[in-house]
């Protein structure tokens, strides 16, 4: 008649609630990705991330300590330079962009905040792919990873306490190790961009560099098919067995089953990227009174610990750490 078996009876006060929860979400799991361009004294706006703007140096320094202050775990940083070239020569430049913003953060935050670099050409070239192009138009794999461990070696003399190679080139872990090591960093922190897939959700992101891919191109041809799952796994491992501390999956929402993949099959600390495009979806929604945003967000962040994500890379992280300091 009366059912023996109530799980209601744990959902019945907040507090309840709260000591039962089977993961949590707190500043520290938080990665706030921030752009900074070159040439900008005062921040620009970025119209599809709204809350988001292209920084200058000033203004990136009070952000970096505003979020270090609200406990955030992490920023990493993506450069948006004022002249590309064919190889994206500024990514590696110790002038260029990021290295000038990483030397301003070590000086501003120390160790308060774990600095991130993303390492990648993209925001670079001229013609906006990954790597450098051979004379068929085609990314030349081998000769970018030689351009990734530059750049690596770059950032990290400027204070970046973990790069984040985000290109999909083969052995891309490997090179940068190798030349990490060799230049006395074996301190540094890979963090692998290791199942990262071809996706439209990073249009909001590619607007924020000004990035465009030449001849209406796109990177399928070294990011991956939305169709595959073991493939992730694949990626995954070679990035591990290539010297990663910690991978990645991106984007976020569409790739819950990948994340539980992984989070069993692994033991390195695993983060999600909750990318502009899922953002701007939640943004866009929430400003026409369709949806309540923070609420959205909120779910959408717990499923990604759920689903076995130690921390969330998400354009959200100041809006929601200072939420979580209320
Ligand atoms: C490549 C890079 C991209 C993103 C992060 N690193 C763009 C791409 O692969 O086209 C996208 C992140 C986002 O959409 O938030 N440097």
């Amino acid at each position: 008649m009366f059912p023996t078996q109530r799980p209601r009876r744990l959902r019945r006060t907040a507090a309840l609630r709260s000591l039962v929860a089977e993961s949590s979400l707190v500043a520290g799991d938080l990665v706030a990705p921030l752009f900074v361009a070159e040439g900008v004294s005062e921040p620009r706006a970025i119209a599809s991330l709204p809350g988001h703007v292209q920084h200058g140096v000033d203004s990136l320094r009070r952000e970096v300590s505003a979020l270090a202050a609200l406990g955030v775990g992490a920023v990493i940083l993506f450069g948006v330079p004022e002249v590309k070239d064919d190889l994206g020569s500024g990514a590696w430049n110790e002038n260029g962009v990021t290295q000038v913003a990483l030397r301003a953060l070590r000086d501003e935050v120390g160790d308060a905040v774990v600095v991130m670099a993303d390492l990648c050409l993209d925001e670079y070239t001229s013609h906006g792919h990954c790597g450098v192009l051979r004379g068929d138009g085609e990314v030349d794999n081998d000769a970018t990873l030689e351009l990734y461990q530059r750049t690596a070696i770059a950032q990290v003399a400027a204070g970046a306490a973990v790069v984040a190679p985000s290109g999909m080139m083969d052995g891309q872990v490997a090179a940068i190790r190798r030349a990490l090591d060799g230049s006395g960093y074996q301190d540094t922190v890979i963090l692998a961009y290791a199942a990262k897939y071809a996706s439209a959700l990073y249009g909001p992101f590619r607007d924020a560099v000004g990035v465009e891919i030449v001849g209406g191109g796109d990177r399928r041809g070294y990011q991956q098919d939305v169709r595959n799952r073991r493939e992730a796994l694949r990626e995954a491992r070679l990035d591990v067995d290539e010297g990663a501390d910690i991978v990645m999956v991106k984007p976020a929402m569409t790739n819950l089953d990948v994340l539980s993949d992984l989070r069993r099959a692994l033991d390195v600390p695993l983060c999600a990227y909750h990318v502009s495009g899922e953002y701007a979806m939640i943004k866009a929604a929430g400003e026409r009174g369709w949806i309540d945003a923070p609420t959205v967000a909120l779910e959408q962040l717990s499923a990604l610990r759920r689903a076995g994500a130690d921390f969330i890379l998400t354009y959200f992280a100041h809006e929601l750490a200072e939420d979580l300091a209320r």
